[in-house]
């Protein structure tokens, strides 16, 4: 007997294969764990530990930059912990807003924390601004932290102004970037500890502690957030969202709209 094409059963779809689908939403579901568990300890580590009292009153084992910042004039201290407080809510609210499932069941949820953190993301890099010219890393401190400081608010206004528009997908590419930035202070941790662990290797008994941290120091000011903020692109143009447009769309058609 012979088959009609309209009989015939129907050609796999095109793309990748349902179990290389399953095994690609597996591993996004390991990173994006690894990722909240990471953010989960800086805050608990790193920023927790500033909130127990005074600069002065800090313990220098806990709260490492305290000394430094407590000899700051004012405004600079207020800065300090008003970053510290803002960009740990940042850290510890992002993580979420990338579970697509909590998405979708609670938009209203994805919505007020979406405010928060951006309210985090405005106020600790307004904050980090004005705390740069004092970083403890010097120039290169100046320009690594001062410029990851400009872009994380630089890229969380786009993000907001993408949502309000209703682009909904230049508001995800936006916020994978500026996530990424936030992630620079999980990595500034992590590579920290891996360069001055690599010196320690290199040196072997000739280890000298305070230069390998300053060495290390200085080149996470940029490594912390550089590599972040490439694999944000990458990961961008794999999902087919909006590659970087430095121009604000919206505002160019409303400069457009207002010629007429
Ligand atoms: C992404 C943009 C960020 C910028 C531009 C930035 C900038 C800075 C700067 C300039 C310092 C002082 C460094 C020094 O004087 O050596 C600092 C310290 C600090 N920042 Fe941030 N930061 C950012 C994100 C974050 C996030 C997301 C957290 C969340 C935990 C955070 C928590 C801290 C803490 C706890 C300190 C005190 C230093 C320490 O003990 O590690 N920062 N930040």
């Amino acid at each position: 007997m012979t088959t009609l094409a309209t009989d015939a059963p129907p050609s796999p779809p095109a793309g990748p294969s349902r179990s290389a689908r399953r095994r690609r939403r597996a591993t996004a579901r390991v990173g994006w764990l690894a990722v909240l568990l990471m953010s989960l300890t800086i805050v608990a580590y790193s920023a927790v530990p500033y909130l127990m009292g005074t600069l002065e009153q800090l313990d220098p084992d806990r709260a490492p930059l305290a000394p430094a910042y407590s000899h700051t004039p004012a405004v600079v201290q207020v800065a300090f912990v008003v970053h510290i407080v803002g960009a740990a809510v940042a850290l510890f609210v992002g993580p979420v807003q990338f579970w697509a499932a909590s998405r979708r069941r609670f938009p209203g949820l994805h919505r007020w924390l979406g405010r928060t953190y951006l309210v985090g993301v405005g106020v600790g890099g307004i904050a980090s601004l004005i705390m740069a010219p004092y970083n403890t890393a010097g120039m290169i401190g100046f320009l690594g932290f001062g410029t990851l400081g400009a872009l994380w608010v630089w890229t969380g206004w786009r993000a907001y102004r993408a949502i309000r528009t209703g682009d909904v997908r230049s508001h995800q590419a936006w916020m994978i970037r500026n996530f990424s930035l936030t992630f620079g202070a999980v990595m500034l941790r992590t590579w920290t500890g891996t360069l001055v662990a690599a010196q320690a290797f290199a040196a072997g008994d000739g280890f000298d502690f305070e230069a390998a941290f300053e060495n290390a120091y200085n080149a996470v000011t940029f490594l912390a957030w550089v590599p972040n903020l490439l694999i944000a692109e990458w990961m961008i143009r794999r999902r087919g969202l909006p590659s970087l447009q430095i121009v604000d769309p919206s505002a160019r058609v409303a400069q457009s709209s207002e010629r007429r």
